[in-house]
């Protein structure tokens, strides 16, 4: 029980940490690498409790669903790397004594891989949410009034999703194109965890709405 709570609590805490990340303006260079750096350590114990599913990826057959839920992992797994070396390379403090050149184009890599990361991170919890949901059984959230109360609330919460996705033009950043969107943290700062949050759920709900559609979960596990 103890285990299965810590794991989601890991979870949550890199899901808060990704959303502080992205507020680079807000609390500045400073805060952002630390809070970066704590976030790729707990992705690493992240990846060291989910260590079976790599050592299974040579087992078993692949059926659709399973072989989806592979090419997000990677694509997330590249996004994550990009991040990861880029910070290396252009950080200011806390990396700063590593001795790696650094350039433009690492800081833009850097940024575009990061709102990518957003997405996928979206994908990666819609694809797992049988298993979010398991782990929450556990600890005794179940039901029907859990199923649908959550239902209801992600249905909600993804429509404004697809409303945050234009205010923070997401779409534009997704094409690796500039923004001119410029966010105002005196006055906006919580309105921008909440878009970024409304647009995971997005991705998360979307994923878990089709997978569920097609068919591709045993009916009787689905969450
Ligand atoms: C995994 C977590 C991270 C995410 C999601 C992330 C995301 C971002 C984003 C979105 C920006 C652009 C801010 C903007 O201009 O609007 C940025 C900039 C930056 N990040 Fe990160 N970052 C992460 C980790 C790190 C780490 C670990 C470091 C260094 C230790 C770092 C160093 C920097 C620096 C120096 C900039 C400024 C780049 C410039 O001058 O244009 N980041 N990051």
């Amino acid at each position: 029980m103890t285990r299965v709570l810590m794991r989601l609590l890991l979870d949550a805490t890199a899901l808060v940490l990704l959303l502080l990340a992205f507020a680079y303006w807000w609390l500045g260079n400073f805060a952002h690498e630390v809070i970066g750096t704590a976030l790729f350590l707990i992705l690493a114990r992240h990846l060291l409790n989910n260590r079976k599913w790599w050592s299974s990826l040579r087992r078993g057959r692949y059926h659709p669903r399973r072989a989806v839920g592979v090419a997000l992992t990677f694509f997330l797994a590249v996004a994550m790397t990009v991040l990861l070396a880029t910070s290396f390379a252009i950080s200011r403090t806390t990396f700063a004594w590593i001795p790696l050149p650094d350039s433009f184009a690492l800081r833009e890599a850097h940024m575009f891989a990061a709102y990518w990361v957003m997405v996928l991170i979206g994908l990666h919890i819609g694809l797992n949410w049988q298993r979010v949901m398991m782990f929450a059984g556990k600890l005794g959230v179940a039901g029907p009034v859990w199923r649908w109360g959550g239902l209801a609330a992600g249905a909600i919460i993804a429509l404004q999703g697809l409303r945050s996705a234009a205010v923070m033009d997401l779409w534009t950043r997704l094409r690796f194109d500039y923004s001119l969107v410029m966010w105002d943290f005196n006055s906006q700062a919580f309105q921008f965890v909440g878009h970024w949050m409304a647009i995971i759920t997005l991705f998360a709900f979307g994923t878990h709405c089709i997978t569920r559609a097609l068919g591709m979960f045993p009916r009787r596990a689905a969450a």
